[in-house]
């Protein structure tokens, strides 16, 4: 596959499809609270895409070469698990950290994001790892403009999680995306700036780090989704999706509640 460079009609319909994605997001993270189940989340979730949104959540019956189908619209990944939890029977308790991540199609279009909630209050531990990774979440965006390089986003992203003494999951990353859930390039979290395809206009992908408070290696669970930790340290992880515009970037995946970067990070187009 080679990279797809949008037209300004599909761009319009990946603005739609990534905002709807951001609004499932805020619609439920009321309902995270003690006491609720992954499943229940994913439910609520499911029927707000479908009856409110209008939207297919793209994750359902998703089969890439070597998975068997997704059994759920929603992947909902709490504490040690890195992400591609399987929601269920399992009842989030005070002090758990989990990543809810929404895939909406709308018109044939896809808009991918993810964000960490917590449950009642969580460890210091547990909001530290949960900060630094949307840090290096929005360092990465801060990387995206034309004639920027794929590593330049790697590298921003592994020097902030190593820093803090983190490490970068590697079998796992961002993605081209548009009519097709996963398309080139493969946006990987960690590299060398300069190195990697140069960033072109209209290009849109995503960028997804997941940190580990530990090691990075990781491990599939027996139901063939869900991702661990080795060590079974925490995890974290935000994505948002994002457009390579003429001069820099645009988020798509934007709504009233999404939270905004911190006003340390330069290269936001801000000032
Ligand atoms: N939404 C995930 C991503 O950011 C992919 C989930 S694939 C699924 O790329 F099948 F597990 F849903
Ligand atoms: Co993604
Ligand atoms: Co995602």
């Amino acid at each position: 596959m080679s990279i797809s460079l949008k037209t300004p009609a599909e761009i319009e319909k990946m603005r739609v499809a990534g905002r709807l994605a951001a609004e499932v997001l805020d619609y439920i993270a009321p309902f995270v609270v003690p006491g609720v189940t992954t499943g229940e989340l994913d439910r609520l979730c499911h029927e707000f895409m479908e009856d409110v949104q209008g939207c297919i959540p793209a994750p359902l019956n998703y089969a890439p070469p070597g998975y068997k189908p997704y059994p759920k619209a929603t992947c909902i990944s709490v504490n040690h698990q890195v992400c591609h939890g399987v929601p269920g029977d399992r009842q989030l308790k005070n002090g758990d950290v989990l990543n809810i991540d929404i895939t909406t199609i709308k018109d044939g279009y896809h808009g991918d994001t993810s964000r960490m909630f917590q449950v009642g209050d969580a460890s210091i531990q547990a909001k530290r790892l949960c900060e630094v990774t949307f840090e290096c979440l929005w360092l990465g965006i801060a990387q995206v403009k034309p004639g920027g390089h794929l590593g330049d986003i790697g590298q921003a992203i592994q020097a902030h999680a190593e820093n803090a003494g983190y490490s970068v999951v590697r079998e796992f990353c961002g993605h081209g995306i548009g009519a097709q859930f996963h398309e080139d390039p493969q946006v990987v979290h960690y590299g060398k700036a300069g190195t990697g395809i140069q960033l072109r206009p209209n290009m849109i992908f995503t960028i997804e780090p997941m940190i580990n408070a530990g090691k990075a290696a990781i491990r599939e669970l027996a139901d063939g989704w869900t991702i661990v930790t080795k060590d079974h340290s925490l995890s974290a992880q935000w994505e948002h999706t994002v457009l390579v515009t003429e001069s820099g970037f645009e988020v798509l995946t934007l709504s009233a509640g999404a939270r905004l970067p911190p006003e340390w990070i330069e290269g936001l187009g801000r000032s």
